[in-house]
């Protein structure tokens, strides 16, 4: 019986893993962006000032270090390029990293 445990454990935690990919909080996700001005520049289909978030989630499809490049972008305010001229990149209105980590996730999945 040892084989079984041995093959149920890697598909359980696949599963958890699946299921923490999908369980994305849209409404809050929406909520946090344009308490922070974010659909300014973005929306998640068209091109703006910004790139769109479909856009955005396709360059980063299967690059591990998404959440992590995504996460610097939207707390830390790098400069960027807005009609030629340089401007700080707006910042999430929120410390709480669960909110942050629910946007990057909200952004990926578009
Ligand atoms: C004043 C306009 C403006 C606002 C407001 C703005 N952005 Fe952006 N954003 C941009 C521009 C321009 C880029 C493209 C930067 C580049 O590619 O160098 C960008 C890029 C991004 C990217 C892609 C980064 C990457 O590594 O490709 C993400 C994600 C993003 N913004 C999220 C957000 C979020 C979340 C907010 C709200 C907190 C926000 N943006 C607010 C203009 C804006």
């Amino acid at each position: 019986m040892k084989k079984a445990i041995w093959i149920v454990g890697p598909a359980l935690s696949l599963f958890a893993a699946g299921a923490f990919a999908q369980s994305v909080d849209v409404a809050a996700a929406e909520g946090l962006m344009k308490k922070s001005g974010c659909f300014k520049c973005h929306s998640v289909t068209a091109k703006k000032d910004g790139p769109s978030y479909h856009s955005v989630a396709e360059k980063y499809k299967g690059k591990a270090d998404a959440e992590a490049k995504l996460t610097t972008h939207i707390t830390t305010g790098p400069t960027v390029k807005i009609d030629g001229k340089e401007e700080r990149h707006e910042i999430l209105k929120s410390k709480d990293a669960a909110e942050i980590k629910n946007v990057v996730a909200f952004i990926l999945s578009r």
